[in-house]
């Protein structure tokens, strides 16, 4: 899974809370340790599961012993059925839940998903060329977007580039392929093998600036404001892309991207909130309700406390990658720790996250519907 970031458009409407049982009804076997999840959405939920492509959704679960679960995935619909809820989703995953999806779930089962979120997407403002750039699974955002550029902007050409590690692990090769058979003329999908060698070295080996530069210049990019860049995979591999890009003078309004993970690297323990010598209360805004709540001893990070008193907020990996828990601040102030999931403009508007921040304040308001 997942998480979001740079050059967001205007936050979407305030999303509907809570969590959703919906049923499989669905399973296909990508690769060996990959299975493409699709769910009912039943007609009453229709339109609080609509979803962009980009938007992501939290799955919940519970195992006896491990308490509560929640993974991030993003909307991935087959390009012939956009509007499908279909999830990719990997065996390897650090909670166990991706071992089971693969292994043992079955058409029937039910799952809790939270509603689409996040911010990740194609621009709103039109463009000649769409440059996606994926990392092995930050292809399933990518793959949505391409289909519906392709098939909602007839005038525009859309190039993806897909890292994998060999070609046999590639996700949604043979969807693309049949994408590319509909828009020939408009769609270029180049594929990067790091451990496979290939005849031209420009594809084969690991994506760096040099290479991604040579990359650009094959597919006519340009950094002129025709281009869109969308970035997806891991933090790697964004940062690079991201770090080229500015040099190469893209604007940065059309520069998106997505984490997929932070490269595994774990997060520093957060230390616990020393007391300050006086109670530390947090607003929090969150459906059109407000609710007060105290930060205690033992809690490391925003997030803790407003669990406590409104467990329907949004998070998912609490790592600062996934974006789910963005809030602004309206008033007070908070430290927040590394994250991946916002950028300048976002920090600069007031946005934090809550699994990554710690009041500086001794009042604080964070609107979750901001
Ligand atoms: S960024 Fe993922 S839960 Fe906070």
């Amino acid at each position: 899974m997942t998480t979001i970031q740079g050059a967001h458009d205007a936050p979407p409407p305030t999303p509907r809370r809570g969590w959703f049982p919906l049923a499989v009804t669905r399973l296909e076997a990508l690769t060996d340790d990959t299975v493409a999840v699709t769910l009912h959405v039943p007609p009453d939920l229709t339109d609080t599961f609509a979803a962009r492509p980009g938007r992501h959704v939290v799955v919940r679960h519970r195992r006896p012993g491990a308490g509560e679960l929640r993974r991030a995935y993003s909307v991935c619909p087959p390009p012939g059925d956009p509007d499908s809820l279909r999830l990719v989703i990997r065996r390897h995953s650090p909670d166990g839940f991706g071992a089971h999806a693969v292994a043992s779930l079955s058409p029937g089962d039910v799952l809790e998903l939270a509603p689409p979120s996040g911010q990740f997407g194609l621009p709103d403002t039109e463009v000649g060329h769409h440059v996606l750039l994926a990392g092995g699974t930050g292809i399933t955002p990518l793959a949505a977007m391409a289909a519906t550029a392709l098939r909602d902007s007839p005038d525009c050409r859309v190039s993806l580039v897909h890292a994998v590690r060999t070609a046999g692990t590639a996700l949604l090769s043979d969807e693309l392929a049949e994408l590319k058979d509909a828009f020939v003329d408009r769609f270029t999908v180049l594929y990067v093998l790091s451990r496979e060698r290939r005849e031209s070295e420009l594809f084969s080996g690991r994506i760096d600036g040099e290479k991604l530069t040579r990359l650009l210049s094959l597919l006519d990019a340009r950094p002129d404001g025709t281009t869109s860049f969308s970035l997806c995979g891991p933090a790697g591999l964004v940062e690079t892309a991201r770090t080229t890009l500015t040099a190469w003078g893209a604007p940065p309004e059309l520069v998106r991207w997505e984490l997929f993970s932070a490269d595994g690297t774990p997060s520093e323990p957060e230390a616990e909130v020393t007391s300050s010598g006086t109670e530390r209360h947090i607003r929090v805004v969150m459906g059109g309700r407000s609710t007060v709540v105290t930060m205690a001893a033992g809690d490391r990070v925003v997030l803790d406390p407003v669990l406590r008193a409104r467990p329907e907020v949004p998070y998912a990996c609490r790592d600062g990658v996934c974006g789910s828990c963005r809030a602004k601040v309206t008033t007070g102030s908070v430290t927040l720790g590394r994250q991946h999931a916002l950028d300048d403009r976002d920090l600069a508007a007031g946005y934090t996250l809550a699994c990554r921040a710690r009041p500086r304040s001794d009042e604080l308001t964070l609107d979750f519907d901001a």
